[in-house]
C-alpha cells in the first residue's frame, strides 16, 4: 500500500481496505455460522428496509425471514455489485479510492457484504430466533425523511397519459404565502399521485412521471434581471430515486418572503398508465435569526460535445475546470445519461495528482453524495479539476433502449449528459487557511502526511521548539 492509502486511513478515518479485511473475516466466518438473526436482520434493518417494506419504493418487502428467504441468492448478487450499477442498496461510491465519508451514507462494509454471500451461499439459516433485533419503528411512507417541514408547496398537476412521447417544458409556478425571509437548511421532493389509471409498466421509475424537474425560488423584490436569473433554477433537483438535500449548515439558502416557486423546465415521462401527479417540495428552515456565513454555491464545468459511439462498451471522455478561488467542494454528483457507468473526479495541485472521488452510475439512481465536514476537499485556487465519464453504449448495459443508435448531447435520457452537478463554497484566503488548520487539528494530520483532498493540510512547517537564546 502506498503512503497516501495509509495516511488517508488515518487522517480520514476510511475503513481498511478490503485486501485487508477479507483474510480475518474468512476465519471468523468459519468459526460461528452466520445466521439470519444473528447477522444479516440487523443489515436489512439499516440499509435495505426504508425501501424494502410494504407500500415503500422496493418491488418486495425484506423484514421477515419468510420474506427474505426466496430472495437470499438475489441479495448476495445485488450486494456483490459494491459500486456498480445495480448494487443493492443504490449508492456507487468507490471504497478502495479516494475520499470516504459522506453524510447519511447507506452503503455496506465490506465485511457485511462477504457475511451475506457466506449465509447465502450456507443455505441462507434461520438461526435462533432470540437473536432477532426488534423490529425497525418505520416513519410513514408519506413521512419526510428531512424531518417535518417547515413550509411544503406543490407544484401545479400534470397530466400525462399512459403511452405519450417525453415531455420537457415549464409547468408553471407557486406563489407562497412566507411572510419574511427565511433561511433553508434542507430541501425534499415527492412525487405525488393524484390518480392513476389502469396497466402501467414494470421498470423502475414506473410509479413516478417526473423525470426530472428543476426549481427556481424568485424573490418579488429582486431586479427584473435577478428575478429572470432565479427562474433558470439553481435550487437542488428533483430526478426519480433522488435522495433530499441538506445544504452546508453554515450555507443555509434564503428564500425570500413571498417568495414565488417556479418550476421551469420538467422532463415528463409516460409510465404505461393514464397519470395526475404533481411534486410536493418539503423544506426545512433553520431557526429564525439564523444568518449563513458561507455561501454554497454550484461549481461549474465546461459542457463537452458529446460523441458516443454504438455498440462500444467502453468509451470516455473528460473535461477540466481550474478552481479560480480556494474551494470547500460539499458536493459530488455525477449526471450521465442511459449509457453512463461511472465518473471520476482527480485534483492536480502543482505535481500532486490525486484522485478525490470515483463512483459507479446507474440511470435509475441518481445519487447525491454530500462530503462530511471534515472530508470535504479543500482546494487551493489553482487546482485543476479533471472530470472523466465513462460510458457504455452496448447490449451489456440494460439502461440504453437500443445501442445501435449513435447518441449526442441532449434532454432526453437516450441522448447524453457529462456533468458534475458539484457544489460548494468558495472562501477567503483566511477563512481556508483556518479550515485547514481545524481540520489539522481534528484529524492530526502530521507533516507529510497526505490526506486525499487538502493538498495543504500535510505541508507546514514544523513550529520551531522552544528554545532560549540567551544560553
Ligand atoms: C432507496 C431504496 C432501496 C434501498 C435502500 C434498497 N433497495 Fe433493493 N431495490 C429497490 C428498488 C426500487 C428495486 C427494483 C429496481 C431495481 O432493481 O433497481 C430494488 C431491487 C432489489 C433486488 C432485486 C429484486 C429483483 O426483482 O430481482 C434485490 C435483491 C434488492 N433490491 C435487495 C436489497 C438489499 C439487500 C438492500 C439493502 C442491503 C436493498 N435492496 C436496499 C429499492 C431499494
Amino acid at each position: 500500500m502506498t503512503r497516501t492509502f495509509l495516511s488517508l486511513s488515518v487522517a480520514a478515518g476510511v475503513a481498511l481496505a478490503p485486501a485487508f479485511a477479507a483474510p480475518a473475516l474468512a476465519q471468523d466466518s468459519a468459526s460461528a455460522e452466520v445466521t439470519f438473526t444473528k447477522d444479516i436482520a440487523p443489515i436489512l434493518q439499516r440499509s435495505c428496509q426504508k425501501c424494502h417494506r410494504p407500500d415503500a419504493l422496493a418491488p418486495m418487502s425484506l423484514i421477515d425471514y419468510e420474506e427474505v428467504r426466496p430472495w437470499a441468492r438475489a441479495i448476495k448478487q445485488r450486494t456483490g455489485l459494491r459500486d456498480k450499477q445495480g448494487v443493492m442498496p443504490p449508492w456507487f461510491i468507490e471504497k478502495d479510492i479516494g475520499i470516504q465519508g459522506f453524510k447519511n451514507d447507506p452503503s455496506l462494509s465490506e465485511e457485511e457484504i462477504e457475511k451475506i454471500a457466506v449465509w447465502a451461499d450456507n443455505g441462507a439459516p434461520r438461526g435462533d430466533p432470540a437473536d432477532m433485533p426488534p423490529p425497525v419503528a418505520f416513519i410513514d411512507v408519506d413521512e419526510w425523511e428531512i424531518g417535518e417541514p417547515d413550509l411544503i408547496i406543490s407544484s401545479p398537476s400534470v397530466q400525462v397519459a399512459g403511452e405519450q412521447p417525453d415531455w420537457w417544458g415549464a409547468i408553471g409556478e407557486v406563489q407562497t404565502a412566507l411572510a419574511e425571509d427565511r433561511y433553508v437548511a434542507a430541501v425534499e421532493y415527492k412525487e405525488v399521485t393524484e390518480h392513476r389509471g389502469s396497466g402501467g409498466r414494470d421498470t423502475v421509475g414506473a410509479l413516478f412521471v417526473f423525470h426530472h424537474a428543476t426549481m427556481g425560488v424568485v424573490d418579488p423584490a429582486a431586479s427584473e434581471e435577478e428575478q429572470a436569473r432565479a427562474r433558470l433554477g439553481g435550487w437542488p433537483v428533483h430526478e426519480v430515486g433522488r435522495n433530499a438535500d441538506y445544504f452546508n449548515p453554515e450555507a443555509g439558502r434564503r428564500m425570500p418572503a413571498s417568495a414565488r416557486i417556479v418550476f421551469n423546465n420538467t422532463h415528463l415521462h409516460a409510465n404505461g398508465a393514464d397519470t395526475t401527479a404533481h411534486l410536493d417540495v418539503g423544506f426545512k428552515f433553520h431557526p429564525r435569526g439564523y444568518e449563513p456565513t458561507l455561501n454554497e454555491r454550484g461549481i461549474n464545468w465546461a459542457i463537452v460535445d458529446i460523441d458516443l459511439e454504438a455498440m462500444d462498451p467502453d468509451q470516455q471522455l473528460e473535461t477540466f475546470f481550474v478552481v479560480p478561488e480556494p474551494l470547500k467542494m460539499t458536493i459530488f454528483e455525477p449526471h450521465l445519461h442511459a449509457p453512463g457507468v461511472r465518473m471520476c473526479l482527480e485534483a492536480i495541485w502543482g505535481r500532486t495528482r490525486e484522485m478525490l472521488n470515483c463512483a459507479g452510475y446507474d440511470h435509475g439512481w441518481v445519487r447525491v453524495y454530500t462530503y462530511e465536514d471534515d472530508t470535504a476537499p479543500l482546494l487551493p485556487a489553482g487546482t485543476i479539476l479533471r472530470l472523466v465519464g465513462y460510458f457504455n453504449n452496448s447490449p451489456s448495459n440494460p439502461n440504453v433502449p437500443d445501442p445501435r443508435n449513435w447518441s449526442g448531447d441532449g434532454q432526453r435520457s437516450v441522448d447524453q449528459m457529462f456533468i458534475n452537478l458539484a457544489r460548494g463554497i468558495y472562501l477567503t484566503e483566511e477563512e481556508f487557511a483556518e479550515e485547514i488548520a481545524a481540520r489539522r487539528e481534528k484529524l492530526g494530520i502530521e507533516r507529510g502526511d497526505l490526506v486525499v483532498g487538502c493538498p495543504l493540510c500535510g505541508l507546514f512547517e514544523e513550529t520551531p521548539a522552544e528554545t532560549d537564546a540567551s544560553e
